[in-house]
């Protein structure tokens, strides 16, 4: 069997990050394209999975019908299948590569079930998938803690939990770390949590009360806020990059957000490597 060089990407600083919570609707996909344009607008070559079969993220990044997608990376069940599989997309830059999607598709449902049926390889088909990969690798989950989901976090170096300010959201992620800390202790190279990003804070007093509840539980992880601004969903709506959103009401406010979050779980790591080649 071929050895395939494990966590070549850890070894070269750009981590692999993998976007999770099991609630639905927090932001994940959104924080995930975020981060990728922030990538974008600082020419970082990065690579989007897709984990997710509603495939927000793929469209998001201006992909349809893909030909080739994360499904077949995973049924492959090989070192680099990725690099093989995902496609480039449709965020053009002038002066460096777009970000290239592992396209997501309605059979990842079925992949999860399938799986499960695999006693050697259920937890780290992604991981395999990924060996070889040697730029910034952002991977959207589903909203479960099912196989694809772990499959992202056997396949990440840091994982980003992503909530939002409301109800039981703190015990939410106190859940989502119990099992990031399982999924560590499984690993030769451990787990980082990259840290806990709050999306979609309002000036409510409600939201306020949420987030604060979260800083009281989880503070040393709280990376700074993502606030609730109609051009965050404008620019998924649009499949654009928000740092190439024409400009309108909270756009630069929004990227600002984003760079920030970048600069804290990314940082100079990406810009190193990129800057290299
Ligand atoms: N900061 C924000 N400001 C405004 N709208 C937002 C913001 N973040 C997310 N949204 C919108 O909220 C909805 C849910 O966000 P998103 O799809 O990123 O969540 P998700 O966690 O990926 O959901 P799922 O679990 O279904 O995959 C989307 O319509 C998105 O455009
Ligand atoms: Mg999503």
């Amino acid at each position: 069997m071929c050895q395939a060089p494990l966590h070549l990407a850890t070894v070269q600083g750009v981590p692999v990050i993998a976007l999770v919570n099991q609630k639905g609707g927090v932001g994940k996909t959104t924080a995930t394209l975020g981060l990728a344009s922030a990538a974008w607008a600082r020419r970082v070559p990065c690579l989007v999975v897709d984990l997710d079969p509603q495939g927000n993220a793929t469209t998001g990044l201006g992909v349809w019908d893909s030909a080739t997608n994360v499904d077949a990376a995973l049924a492959a069940d090989r070192p680099g299948a990725a690099r093989e599989l995902a496609v480039l997309s449709s965020w053009q830059h002038d002066a460096g590569a777009a970000p290239r999607v592992m396209a997501s598709t309605t059979a990842l449902a079925a992949r999860e079930r399938q799986l499960l049926s695999d006693p050697v390889g259920a937890q780290d088909r992604l991981r395999l998938a990924l060996s070889g990969c040697d730029g910034l690798v952002l991977i959207d989950c589903p909203p479960s803690l099912g196989l694809l989901t772990i499959n992202a976090l056997f396949a990440a170096d840091k994982a980003l939990v992503v909530t939002e300010p409301s109800a039981w959201a703190s015990d939410g992620v106190s859940e989502i770390m119990g099992t990031i800390e399982r999924v560590a202790n499984r690993k030769p190279l451990g787990l980082q949590v990259a840290g806990v990003a709050v999306n979609r804070l309002a000036r409510t007093r409600d939201s306020r009360y949420w987030h604060e509840q979260l800083v009281a539980d989880h503070g040393a992880l709280m990376l700074p806020p993502v606030r609730l601004r109609a051009a965050v969903a404008e620019a998924a709506a649009r499949s654009l990059p928000i740092h190439a959103l024409p400009p309108r009401k909270g756009a630069s406010e929004a990227c600002a957000e984003f760079d920030k979050i970048y600069d804290l779980v990314i940082g100079s790591d990406a810009r190193a490597t990129a800057g290299e080649e």
